[in-house]
């Protein structure tokens, strides 16, 4: 059994130049992991607290040197030579050291740090790739597959530069097209794109996540510039490539309104969810993302209702990626796919029990980034290991997105690899860990038809 000699952390600049956790853990063998934590722009109700150092004087308040301090001074002692391939106990002994009620003694992103790096180091452990040794620990999924990827184009919202109201405006290749194709595809739009922003003189700079911030007006002049870049390529627009959105509504909801810049007076929720109906039909979006206020689950009931048979309504901060949250919110059906990032939590097993959680009623899942990013790709692994129906990674742009791209391509090929190995490999590999109890197989739902 492998186990753990040491564990160390210190303080790195995420992708907006905010500081954030890296963690290094070396086993026994002297083989080491290191891995580090995203931070969301929008931080939820649900989510573990974020532990910050507030001192004015350095990094505006937002250093992470207590936390560094928590995990070198504390957690380090108390995981030293434990087996890492004990996810959930060591994940229970996190908690146990900080057992309030959202994490905020030794911080969530503390936590986190440590469990991603606990997850990293038991695959390695192993000898195996990390969403090969999620797969067989815990058979969430029966296949090894690449997620459908959602492709941000366009930065909006609380990402952009302030006129438009959607946070993200994306692409989502039809999920016959295998992974290689749909990277291309996103590729070849993204930089069609920025030819049609740079024809119609509009703004072609990025926001916060790599994509595009136009100065258009309205919302619906972004989906007619896509439409535009698409049909200067061999795609087909409904049939090879389809839109998503990321609305997040609760960042222009405020005095019971929706506040569109597309329209002089702001929206009711009625008026909002005509929007999004005629917007369905009118630019085929298949995927929508927070569409509504946190506290308007009338009509996040109502959407899923009527458009959830041939739409992802999708649940990112109604759940903050909260396993109770995920229960309660799937069984009064306000939503039919979920959203989940492992830094909104404070353990890996948490995230997996969302897993288990979102499947329970066929829901959907997303494997998503954050605004605040790392180069580290662990969740580009998590979305294979887990069988995720999409994976949302941002823009085909900025090192810390393409990271995750640029891993899924790796898996891809290993994929493909062992898939022609397949009889040599069952003959030769170990029998596994197994399964652990709480976190208990489900069956593969395939991805929707689109
Ligand atoms: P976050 O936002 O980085 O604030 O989590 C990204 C998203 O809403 O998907
Ligand atoms: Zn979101």
């Amino acid at each position: 059994m492998a186990t753990i000699q040491a564990l160390t952390a210190k303080e790195i600049l995420d992708s907006l130049g905010i500081p954030t956790l890296e963690v290094t853990l070396w086993l026994d063998s002297g083989a080491a992991v290191v891995t580090s934590v995203a931070t969301g722009t929008s931080t939820g109700q649900f989510e573990t607290t974020d532990l910050r150092d507030n001192d004015s004087a350095r990094m505006v308040g937002r250093g992470v040197l207590q936390a560094v301090n928590h995990i070198n001074q504390t957690i380090a002692p108390a995981l030293i030579g434990r087996d890492p391939t004990d996810q959930a106990g060591l994940d229970q002994l996190l908690l146990q050291l900080d057992d309030s009620p959202r994490q905020s003694k030794l911080g969530g992103n503390t936590l986190i740090a440590v469990s991603q790096a606990i997850l990293k180091a038991g695959a390695l452990s192993q000898n195996w790739p990390i969403y090969y040794y999620l797969q067989q620990k815990y058979q969430l999924t029966q296949n090894l597959t690449i997620p459908t990827c959602i492709f941000c184009m366009i930065d909006g919202g609380v990402h952009g530069s302030d006129n438009l109201d959607f946070q993200e405006f994306q692409i989502i290749p039809a999920s016959f097209i295998d992974y290689p194709s749909a990277l291309n595809l996103a590729v070849t739009l993204y930089q069609k794109l920025e030819e049609v922003l740079v024809n119609r003189k509009a703004v072609h700079a990025t926001g916060t996540l790599g994509g595009f911030t136009p100065n258009l007006m309205t919302n619906s002049e972004v989906f007619d510039v896509m439409i535009e870049a698409i049909k200067a390529t061999p795609y087909i627009f409904s049939q090879d490539v389809f839109f998503g959105l990321d609305a997040s509504a609760n960042n222009f909801y405020y005095g019971n309104r929706y506040h569109l810049k597309d329209k002089s007076q702001a929206y009711s929720s009625k008026e909002l969810m005509e929007y999004y109906r005629t917007m369905r039909q009118a630019h085929k979006v298949i995927y929508l993302e927070d569409p509504f206020n946190l506290d308007d689950t009338k009509n996040w009931l109502e959407l899923t209702a009527e458009l959830g048979s041939t739409t992802s309504v999708s649940s990112d901060s109604l759940t903050d990626s909260n396993s109770k949250r995920i229960t309660e919110v799937s069984s009064k059906k306000f939503a039919n796919t979920f959203v989940l990032k492992p830094s909104k939590q404070a353990t890996i097993t948490e995230l997996l029990l969302c897993v288990s959680a979102a499947r329970q009623a066929g829901n959907q899942i997303v494997i998503a980034h954050r605004s605040g990013e790392t180069n580290d790709d662990l969740v580009a692994d998590l979305a294979v290991g887990i069988g995720a129906n999409f994976a949302k990674f941002g823009p085909v742009n900025r090192q810390e997105r393409l990271a995750k791209y640029n891993r899924l391509s790796q898996i891809h090929q290993e994929i493909v690899n062992r898939n022609a190995v397949q009889t040599t490999l069952e003959v030769t590999v170990a029998p596994i860990v197994a399964a652990t109890p709480e976190v208990t197989a489900t069956p593969t739902i395939s991805n929707p038809p689109v």
